[in-house]
């Protein structure tokens, strides 16, 4: 079973059988990181579901110290690509490829499409959300979305949502909720709240409002979870 540890925002890193994924690594400038980015262990591979800079944060330095693997849609590797980092693994959304960590599948997510970074507006992309499926536990990234209805096709295919409550930029926690029915995952582990003032959110109401539909995991920056 793999390990997940929240390091803040919608950071999470992703442990099995010795190889080790991050998603969306904003450890640099985040209030709410446990760790600074140098600190991480070694990383296989870097996943990215959008190119919003409380996402996209220290990709490229770990690409490089690593030389991790960065799996992104194919706008947001191009980019990652031209700034140095190593490898990228073009994707694109409804797709999926299977690495020697596991496979990634990258899926819909509503939210905006920018690059940070990218000054000429060259690498504009859709954002996604991802099912990451290692050791046999398939982990849904929803990214930064709104509800969307998309979400039920998944109902089935998801142990571990890994879901955004913080309300302004994403859904907030009662959207956050049905988006738990829709998918009825096993496990829920809210992130992407209580960063900045304006995702300041209680999630303990998430739990109350979430638990009919799944287990409400709530971990601190730092903590794992494991099955
Ligand atoms: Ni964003
Ligand atoms: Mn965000």
């Amino acid at each position: 079973m793999p390990t997940i540890t929240w390091h803040g925002h919608a950071c999470f890193d992703i442990e099995h059988g010795g190889r080790r994924v991050i998603i969306d690594p904003f450890l640099t400038g985040n209030p709410k990181a446990d760790l600074d980015a140098t600190r991480l262990p070694r990383l296989d591979a870097i996943l990215l579901t959008h190119g919003h800079g409380d996402h996209l944060g220290d990709a490229v330095p770990l690409a490089k110290r690593d030389n991790a693997v960065v799996v992104a849609t194919y706008e947001l590797a191009l980019f990652c690509g031209e700034q140095g980092a190593p490898v990228v693994h073009a994707m694109h959304i409804g797709g999926a490829h299977e690495f020697a960590f596991g496979t990634v599948k990258l899926v819909p997510a509503i939210h905006g499409g920018m690059v940070e970074g990218d000054e000429a507006g060259r690498f504009t992309t859709h954002p996604c959300g991802c099912v990451v499926t290692m050791g046999g536990t398939r982990i849904y990234h929803c990214g930064d979305t709104a509800l969307t209805m998309d979400m039920q096709l998944l109902e089935g295919h998801v142990d571990v949502m890994l879901v955004p409550i913080g309300d302004n930029y994403t859904m907030g926690i009662e959207d956050a909720a049905r988006a738990v029915r829709f998918v009825m995952p096993k496990v829920a582990i809210p992130m992407h709240y209580g960063t900045f003032p304006v995702i300041e959110v209680d999630p303990e109401r998430f739990r109350k409002a979430a638990s009919a539909h799944a287990q409400v995991v709530i971990l601190r920056p730092g903590e794992s979870w494991t099955s």
